[in-house]
């Protein structure tokens, strides 16, 4: 079974197809059910895609890959997300927080988000 778009192509070509290879930041979104509810949830998912397509028109020129999940395991005061490599947390990430955010992440700002609760970098050094 294959996604509408993805049938006979590689998964190599589908990673193509996204971009897979260029993205700098990879930001996971939760919409609920448990830290905030599914309207709330999905409305954030809806103004995620519509920011990152906003500063990159192209899927295929994108820098921040985007991605929903089910449950983060922080479970309150939600929508919660967090962004890798900066592997930074951040709480009540509503659909009118979403634009700001974004372009806090995007900008390379090191200073906290106010909506950043935890910070966990991950390190190859080990
Ligand atoms: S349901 Fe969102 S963190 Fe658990």
């Amino acid at each position: 079974m294959a996604k509408a778009g993805h049938e006979g192509k590689s998964l190599t070509e589908i990673a193509g197809l996204y971009g897979i290879g260029q993205y700098e930041t990879h930001f996971f979104l939760c919409t609920g059910p448990d830290c905030c509810t599914p309207e709330v949830g999905d409305a954030a998912w809806i103004a995620l895609k519509a920011k990152i397509k906003a500063l990159y028109p192209r899927m295929r020129e994108a820098k921040i890959y985007r991605t929903k999940v089910g449950c983060l395991r922080m479970c309150q005061e939600g929508p919660t997300a967090l962004c890798y490599p900066q592997g930074k947390w951040y709480r009540g990430v509503t659909a009118d927080k979403i634009d700001d955010l974004i372009d806090h992440i995007h900008s390379g700002n090191p200073q906290p988000h106010p909506q950043e609760f935890a910070v966990n970098p991950l390190s190859r050094s080990k």
